[in-house]
Parts: structure tokens; sequence; C-alpha cells
């Protein structure tokens, strides 16, 4: 029995079936490499979900979590606050988009700054209304997953939503949804279910994560902006996956040109240290009373030091640059197979900076989703050494996260794995299909 095979073994009989995991079983990684415990080598193209944007074990966040933990690990900020914390917070109250005071609070996980940002919006605006978009993720507590815009599997089985949660369109021209007509029912919407003064929040990622690499247009955000600042509703970023660098901005939503009024951040804020943040407007992160918001873990102390580390990366390592230079090289490669005789399963290919995706289709004609070949491609390249995810609403888009810090040599061979995966893939579905 491999290690693999023994650990395997063991998580079946000692953990819950619904944490679901892949089969790569990690002993240890470095920047864009990882190594599973029986010393096999991945090129690590999904960074732990778009949280090693500065690589596995960057020696600058290393350097400054060690140094945290020689001083102190936990105190809770609720009882003996510390510097780094708000340096970080001065310091995102800075990044973040848009020209007005800002405040900061930080948690833990992604799910909990989306969540706190929902009772920040609540209690600035005194309403309670929520829209989100189809599509969407935006974690899996009550809120959280009431947001989302995915039921199977992330609100099947678990009982009754919270209340005036309502979900409009996101736009999607490669499946036929205009920017028009996800304004449009939005609109329809404010008329026939939910009066738009009781409306608090509008949660949107720039860019949708697990729904499948969605590129909100910037007249789209531009336009949600426009809606959110007639009505009194706070619009909120959620920057969790599409933020820190990845897109080739420090944040998604400057694409666009329009600031939100809360942005969630998490992933890789902290570069594998567990860290989430609200940081927006004064006046509306300010609206939540004293001792309503925070939690006995939240800011922990050798996150936020990792969290200050990886700031200074960015800056230092032109990480917004490099994201856009391994993205094109990605993007470029990616349309050049597309364009293949051979290749016509590939449907689209998109992405914004080094947020990549493409799309696995049985007809151009009619882009019907085709879930096993990209279940197929993911594993082919699992097996050829290069980790990637699946993600989509339809379950049929493979999307590309590597560290913003891989190598270009790193690069070049995941390509070329990638590359060989997919016509494995194709060949052996068309073998199958004979
Ligand atoms: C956009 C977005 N929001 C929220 C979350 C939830 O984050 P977490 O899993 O840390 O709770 C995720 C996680 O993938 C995400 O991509």
């Amino acid at each position: 029995m491999t290690a693999t095979e023994n650990l395997k073994a063991r998580r079946a009989a000692a953990v819950a079936v619904g944490v679901a995991t892949r089969g790569i079983y990690a002993e240890r990684a470095e920047n864009a490499e990882l190594w599973d415990v029986d010393g096999k080598r991945f090129i690590d193209f999904a960074a732990g979900i778009a949280v090693n944007n500065t690589g596995h074990r960057h020696p600058k966040l290393m350097e400054a979590v060690a140094a945290q933990s020689n001083a102190f690990t936990h105190t809770c900020f609720h009882v003996a606050p510390y510097e780094g914390y708000i340096a970080l917070a001065e310091r995102l109250n800075t990044a973040t988009p848009g020209d007005f005071d800002k405040k900061t609070m930080l948690v833990t996980t992604g799910a909990e700054a989306v969540e706190n940002a929902v009772k920040m919006a609540r209690a600035y605006t005194d309403r309670s209304g929520v829209i989100a978009f189809s599509g969407a993720f935006h974690g899996r507590t009550l809120m959280g997953m009431a947001l989302c815009g995915k039921v199977t599997p992330y609100k099947k089985a678990f009982g009754a939503m919270p209340p005036e949660v309502l979900h409009a369109p996101f736009p999607n021209e490669f499946h036929g949804v205009t920017v028009e007509q996800s304004l449009a029912v939005l609109d329809n919407m404010f008329k026939s279910s939910i009066d738009p003064e009781r409306v608090a929040a509008m949660i949107i990622e720039p860019v949708q994560g697990e729904g499948g690499f969605n590129i909100a247009q910037p007249e789209f955000l531009r336009a949600l902006r426009k809606i959110c600042d007639d009505y009194g509703i706070v619009l909120i970023a959620d920057e969790v996956q599409a933020g820190i660098a990845r897109t080739g901005k420090l944040f998604a939503f400057e694409h666009a040109g329009v600031a939100a009024d809360l942005v969630t951040m998490a992933k890789g804020l902290a570069g594998g240290f567990p860290l989430s943040a609200v940081t927006g407007r004064a006046e509306i992160v300010d609206a939540a009373p004293v001792g309503g918001i925070g939690g006995t873990y939240a800011g922990n102390p050798l996150a936020v030091a990792a969290a200050n580390a990886v700031f200074d990366v960015i800056e230092e390592e032109n990480l917004c640059a490099r994201a856009t230079e391994i993205g094109d090289m990605i993007k470029g490669r990616l349309t050049d197979i597309a364009a293949r005789q051979g290749m016509e399963a590939i449907g689209d290919v998109r992405g914004l900076g080094a947020m990549i995706a493409f799309e696995l289709v049985t007809d151009r004609q009619t882009n019907a989703p085709d879930p096993a070949l990209t279940q197929a491609i993911v594993a082919e390249a699992e097996a050829r050494g290069l980790i990637i995810l699946p993600c989509g609403t339809r379950a049929n888009a493979v999307r590309l996260l590597p560290p913003l810090t891989t190598p270009m040599e790193h690069v070049e061979e995941a390509l070329d794995i990638l590359e060989a995966s997919i016509e494995a893939a194709i060949n052996s579905t068309a073998q199958a299909a004979e």
C-alpha cells in the first residue's frame, strides 16, 4: 500500500464525506511546486484555491511569521490588541479602491468576511434585503450559502435560507445573457419582488470564482454602482478570490474604474494563513455596534504578520505585473490550442490577469457543457504532475490559478503538461465513444 492509499483509507474512515477532497496528499511545497507523501512532484496551479499568490512558503512570509511566533501567537484583539492588526488595517484602507475615509475589520475566512459585510450594511441602512447573482459563491456559512447562486451542493439539504435574499442573473455573453438583460431583470425585481428601499446590500464578485471565472463587464459594475447610489444600497465587492494582485491589479474592481462601498478579502491576503478582511466606507464599517462584530481568533497575529509581508512582496516583486505576464502567456497558449483542428471541445478561453479558465463543450454551436471531459482533463493533468481545478455552475470549466511568483520555466512546463492532458483526454473520450 502506498502512503497515499493509506491516507485515503484513513481519511474515508475518519473524515466527513461532505468535505470534498482531491487525491493528492501533501508532504511539502515550495513556491509553485508541491510533493505528495509518495514523493511525486506536482506544479501547483491551484495555489490552495487562489491563496498562495506569493507561492508556497515565501521566505519573507516565513520570516515574518517566525518573528511573530517568537513574540506571541494569540492574545485576542478584543483583549490585548497589537500593532500588526492596526498596520494592516491602515494598509488596506489605503490600498482598496475609493477616495473616501475607510476602516477595516479582520476576521478569519472568506465566508466570515461576507457575513460581516452584510451585517455592517444592514446596521448602516436599517434594511434587511440582500441581492446576489446567479453562479455566485460567497461561502458555506448560513448567509454565505444563502447568497450562493448555485443550489447543489451548497444549499441542498441545508433547510430554509434567510429571507429577503434574491438573485439577479450574472451577465454571461458566452451563455447568452447580456448586460442589458441582467439589468432589466434587476429592474423588474424591484417592481415585482422587493422594494429597492428595503435592500441593504448588493454583493458581487468582479470575476466569479467557483462560478466559472466569469468576468463582470466594467459597464455592468458601473451600472450597479449607479443603481446602488440611486437607492442608497451598499455595494459589496467580494474580492475573496479575485483580489490581492490575482487579476493584474490589487483589486479586480479597479478594472471597472468604480469603487464598492465595502470590499471583502481573504485567500491571497495572508498567503496561506487564515485571515480575511472587510474594508470600506468608515461610516458603514462603524455602523456595527461595539461588540457586535469580531471573534476570538479574528485577526490572528501570525496571519496578520504574514499579510503585512504579502503586501511587501507584492510591491517588491511587482506581482500585479507578473499576474498579467503569466496570464497573457497562459491565455495565448490556450487560445492557440483551442484554434487547432480536433480541439473544438474547448468552447471558450477567458480570464483576467492570472485568473484563467477554459470551458469544455460537446458542441460549439450550442455550447452544451461537457463535465465528463472536464473531469478527464483534470485527472490526466494530475497523473502527469499538474494540479488544476474544475469550476463553473455547469461543472465544465477548468481554472488555472498559478502562484504569481511561478518561475517562467515552470509556467512553460505546466502548459506542456496541460496541452498533453487535453489531447489525451479528448482522444480517450473520442475512443470511448467509437
Ligand atoms: C468569492 C468568494 N467569496 C467567499 C468565499 C468563501 O471563502 P472561505 O472558503 O474562506 O470561507 C470564497 C471561497 O472560495 C470565494 O471564492
